[in-house]
């Protein structure tokens, strides 16, 4: 197939089935200025401390008190085909009885409270309501294990933990490792067995207790919202901290790249544990006062189909891991019907063209990719509705933001040469405000009021951005970002291991699947077993999905002589690369 495909997608031939939000990319650019977006939204900016900047107000009461008061906000279908609708009028009253039980037990504005549950709607209460609150959301993945949970609740000195039935004992197997951990609160949903604890507090009966009014905290737009760990090379992950006013770009984004309409039906696909599932799953959809489908099974081809015909989907935003899964699966298409879709996104990793014209094949319409990393809080490079597509291409800075390839000086290159993809700070609203305990990490990301976000890229003639790959080690695997330290860290804890190294490794579907180099101890046999072991013991004690797909046991490990695991030669090694300059390696 490739090859035999034109370079372009032209939306005069392929044009938008509505009339786009943006359509005209340039005059939008022209247009746009932060001030007016702020004032649009937040009226009289001029104000210090409001609850009309918090963004459950934004994103909940401002609807609740207008005409979209009865309409669905949340569609929720859950694995078994049943399907539950909230209001906006709905939300409101649930997301004030959870502030009202965080408030009662104690809880403050800014304190951390972390959100760790599967995708059922009180995911999304008690998102909203700890923001209500003034206080600071974190989200986790439920496929988390142990250490990844404690990581991130003890750095954070989280006080509370909503969870559900199933998840609880993970929380209450490192609880007695987290000091501010004051209590859990635990969602039941039908199932009765709640242990007796003193720290334990029971969702349901909570909000039947709770009044179901509650004045939005206020707050100012720099105020922290929600924090996101994250990973880089080195050490633990990051705690990045975003703030009230990402609502803004949240909600200008999702107007110009997802195109949301007022009848739109909208799915995005990704799990609230990432940035994506909060600012695209959330901040923007509701801000706008969308409709949201939040499913809540597994992925299968035709279980995602099932979600996009019954539903109506009218507007998706997905990954290209999944698409490729789809693509693969070889599942007929031809018997559901997507008459209702109108618009498609992907984010995460790149986009291969091969998917794109698949999108164009099946459903009719190409996918939009766009770019952002969990620090931006927002897209900030993107295909739009109105803009021709260079499949493989991650499109243009979006009105508003200044984007530019950077030497590693901080000069800007000229179109077609290759370097930093970096963003001028102060265009880009939804920015990070810090690192959790670690401006040094923050300040780190900054050349002036360049920020660099790590992958390295080149813009065409046509001020169109092509991402080349990262700078660094960090591995994206189905669109998802993994610290090598961490997975590292967590094979060295099996107690026949010494040390281990871990790369990501090309692959067709996963765009990157975790490879990891072990060193046993003397003695210790390798074998197939071993393997297997080794990636259970990852999944077991780290997250279901961040253990190494492969594993090669070697004698030792490449490293520096001031004892750093050089990965970029185990790297080279695998895929057949020149290793380059191997003097400074100690022992290799
Ligand atoms: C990293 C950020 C974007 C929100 C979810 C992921 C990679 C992201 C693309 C894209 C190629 C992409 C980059 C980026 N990435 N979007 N469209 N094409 N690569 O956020 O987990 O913070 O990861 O994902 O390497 O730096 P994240």
């Amino acid at each position: 197939m490739l090859g035999t495909h034109p370079d372009r997608i032209s939306k005069t031939t392929n044009p938008p089935r509505q009339k786009p939000n943006i359509e005209d990319y340039d005059l939008a650019r022209a247009d746009f200025s932060w001030q007016t977006a702020n004032s649009k939204l937040f009226g009289d900016v001029a104000d210090v401390c409001s609850s009309k900047y918090n963004i459950t107000y934004n994103c909940v009461d401002r609807h609740a008190e207008d005409s979209r008061r009865d309409k669905t906000a949340l569609l929720y279908a859950a694995e078994d085909g049943s399907t539950e609708r909230f209001t906006y009028a709905d939300l409101k009253k649930q997301t004030n009885k959870f502030a009202n039980v965080l408030s009662g037990l104690g809880v403050n504005k800014n304190d951390r409270v972390f959100i760790f549950m599967p995708a059922i709607p009180e995911r999304y209460i008690a998102f909203l309501g700890i923001l209500k609150l003034g206080a600071v959301v974190g989200t986790m993945f439920a496929a988390f294990q142990e250490e990844a949970l404690l990581d991130r609740l003890s750095d954070s000195e989280a006080s509370v933990v909503v969870t559900n039935t199933e998840l609880l004992p993970r929380i209450q197997n490192i609880q007695s490792k987290l000091p501010c951990l004051q209590k859990i609160i635990v969602v039941q949903r039908g199932s009765t067995e709640l242990p007796v604890a003193s720290n334990v507090v029971a969702y349901e009966a909570a909000m039947q207790d709770a009044s179901d009014s509650f004045q939005t905290v206020a707050v100012k737009p720099e105020d922290f919202a929600y924090m996101l760990y994250t990973s880089g090379t080195t050490g633990k992950p990051k705690g990045v901290i975003h703030s009230h006013s990402d609502i803004v770009q949240a909600m200008a984004t999702t107007s110009a790249v997802l195109d949301i309409q007022e009848n739109d039906i909208y799915w995005c696909t990704a799990d609230i544990g990432w940035v994506t599932g909060v600012v695209y799953g959330v901040l923007g959809i509701w801000g706008l006062g969308g409709t949201s489908v939040l499913y809540e099974g597994r992925f299968s081809p035709e279980n995602w189909y099932r979600v996009l015909q019954d539903h109506k989907v009218t507007v998706w935003y997905s990954a290209p891991t999944a698409i490729r899964m789809l693509m693969g699966s070889g599942v007929d298409t031809a018997s559901y019907d997507f008459s209702h879709l109108r618009h498609l996104c992907s984010v995460g990793e790149p986009s291969n063209p091969e998917a794109i014209w698949w999108g164009l094949e099946v459903f009719g319409l190409p996918f939009h990719d766009t770019w952002w990393q969990t620090e931006l809080g927002g897209i900030c490079i993107s295909n739009l509705p109105a803009l021709d597509i260079k499949p493989g291409s991650m499109g243009k800075p979006l009105p508003g933001i200044e984007a530019a390839i950077l030497d590693p000086a901080g000069n800007v290159l000229a179109p077609g040469q290759q370097g930093s993809l970096a963003l001028r700070a102060s265009t880009v609203q939804s920015l990070m405000k810090t690192i959790w305990h670690n401006q040094g990490k923050y300040d780190s990301y900054f050349i002036g009021d360049w920020y660099i976000s790590g992958d390295s890229a080149y813009c065409d003639a046509d001020g169109y951005f092509w991402f080349v790959g990262r700078n660094d080690d960090v591995i994206n695997t189905a669109g998802e970002r993994i610290g090598p330290f961490e997975v590292e860290s967590a094979l060295v804890e099996h107690p026949n291991v010494v040390e281990a190294a871990v790369i990501g490794k090309p692959d067709a579907v996963r765009g990157e699947i975790i490879k990891a180099f072990v060193v046993l101890k003397d003695g210790v046999k390798t074998s197939d077993e071993l393997k297997k072991e080794l990636q259970q013991f990852v999944k077991s004690h780290l997250s279901g999905h961040s253990y190494p797909r492969e594993i090669d046991f070697i004698d030792h490990l490449p490293k520096t002589r001031s004892g750093k695991i050089m990965r970029r030669v185990l790297k080279a090694k695998e895929l057949g690369l020149p290793t380059g300059d191997t003097s400074t390696l100690e022992n290799y």
